[in-house]
């Protein structure tokens, strides 16, 4: 029997609840300025990250800090964007601080593994030293938001996340069993596995990069700066199990785009900062990783319902518009007095979110 025209043909347009981006860089001053307005046409809300230099420790600069990404929004998307604000959890973090944040309408404290990636130098050098702000968190209900990476130089880069799930992971868990935890930016089988049999109060983001590439895209004809971030990207079979997990319709998987910019000169340098810019085109690169796949119709649990389910909030309401539409990627984007160059630059993409 011949297949209908409908269902051969590739869909062309696709609506959606309002997405959010629940693991975000916005950096500060000029460099806020040029990248907010990416993220707040797409996203209603953000997690912004708090590593910034100095971080984000306390509640007071949180909270101040809000206040400056409020105050760069353009006027035509002021109202639209609400960030939502996390503590960037150091040794010395009081577990009185946490009162305070939840009280000031913080949802989240990040863990850095000192050392694991940029700007982390302030983070957490063994889990134990935070046990008692640990507990306040469990106690107040605010998430832990995990950089999960071991930071032992003797593991091999690519191991760092499978085994920081053994090392660090496992005894959190069974010290903490009432914490919701996010495992940010999930690079590996490994960590899909543990978050997938892990029970409710454990979800994951994954970004764009991560389902779109694979570590063969880092050495693509030369050495690609571009391509590096932290996780650093996995190999196939890994990139698969991402991508799998993302479209499983498995409410424990969400957008996180961990989108991080750096100037340009910063990039393509002999000690490359990690991070890839995704933020520009956040929304299409998700839409052509899920229309790779053959699993558009679970954009939206993922972009859309997961996340806010996760962490106890109202989903979004209004609804946006992607349609197939072929579009270039600017080569660079003016940021602060540097350049700022995106992910992919200068190639097509297939999707465009329109308005
Ligand atoms: O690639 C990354 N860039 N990974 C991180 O964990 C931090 C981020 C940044 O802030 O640049
Ligand atoms: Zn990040």
């Amino acid at each position: 029997m011949p297949i209908p025209a409908a269902v051969r043909q590739p869909r062309d347009s696709l609506v959606i609840t309002r997405p959010d981006d629940w693991h975000l860089h916005l950096r500060d001053g000029a460099a806020l300025a040029a990248v907010l307005p990416h993220t707040a046409r797409q996203f209603a809300r953000a997690v912004v990250m708090p590593n910034l230099k100095p971080p984000v420790t306390t509640t007071a600069l949180a909270l101040a800090y809000r206040d400056r990404i409020l105050g760069a929004l353009p006027d035509e998307l002021r109202g639209r964007f609400e960030p939502l604000m996390t503590l960037y959890l150091t040794d010395n973090t009081p577990p009185d601080e946490i009162k305070r944040a939840r009280e000031a309408g913080i949802r989240a404290l990040k863990l850095y593994p000192a050392g694991a990636t940029t700007n982390s130098d302030a983070g957490v050098t063994d889990i134990r030293r935070v046990h008692a702000t640990l507990d306040a968190m469990q106690r107040e209900g605010l998430l832990l938001l995990v950089h999960g990476e071991v930071t032992t130089p003797e593991v091999d880069v690519f191991d760092r996340e499978a085994v920081f799930i053994e090392e660090v992971f496992e005894p959190l868990r069974a010290d903490f069993p009432a914490l919701r935890i996010v495992f940010e930016h999930i690079t590996t089988r490994e960590a899909v596995e543990y978050v997938a049999t892990s029970g409710p109060l454990v979800g994951a983001t994954i970004t764009a990069h991560h389902l779109l590439h694979n570590r063969n895209a880092l050495f693509q004809g030369g050495l690609r700066p571009h391509m590096y971030c932290l996780p650093v990207l996995k190999g196939e079979s890994h990139r698969q199990a991402l991508v799998s997990a993302a479209t499983s319709g498995s409410s424990k998987f969400f957008l996180g785009t961990d989108s991080a910019p750096h100037a340009a000169h910063l990039k393509e340098h002999a000690a490359a900062c990690a991070g890839c810019y995704t933020a520009l085109s956040a929304i299409e690169l998700y839409a052509q990783a899920f229309d790779n796949a053959g699993a558009l119709d679970k954009l939206e649990g993922f972009a859309s319902h997961h996340g806010a389910d996760f962490y106890g909030l109202a989903r979004n309401t209004g609804q946006v518009t992607l349609k197939r539409q072929p579009w270039q990627l600017p080569e660079a984007l003016a940021f602060g007095d540097a350049e700022l160059k995106p992910l992919g630059a200068g190639e097509t993409l297939a999707w465009r979110l329109q308005g």
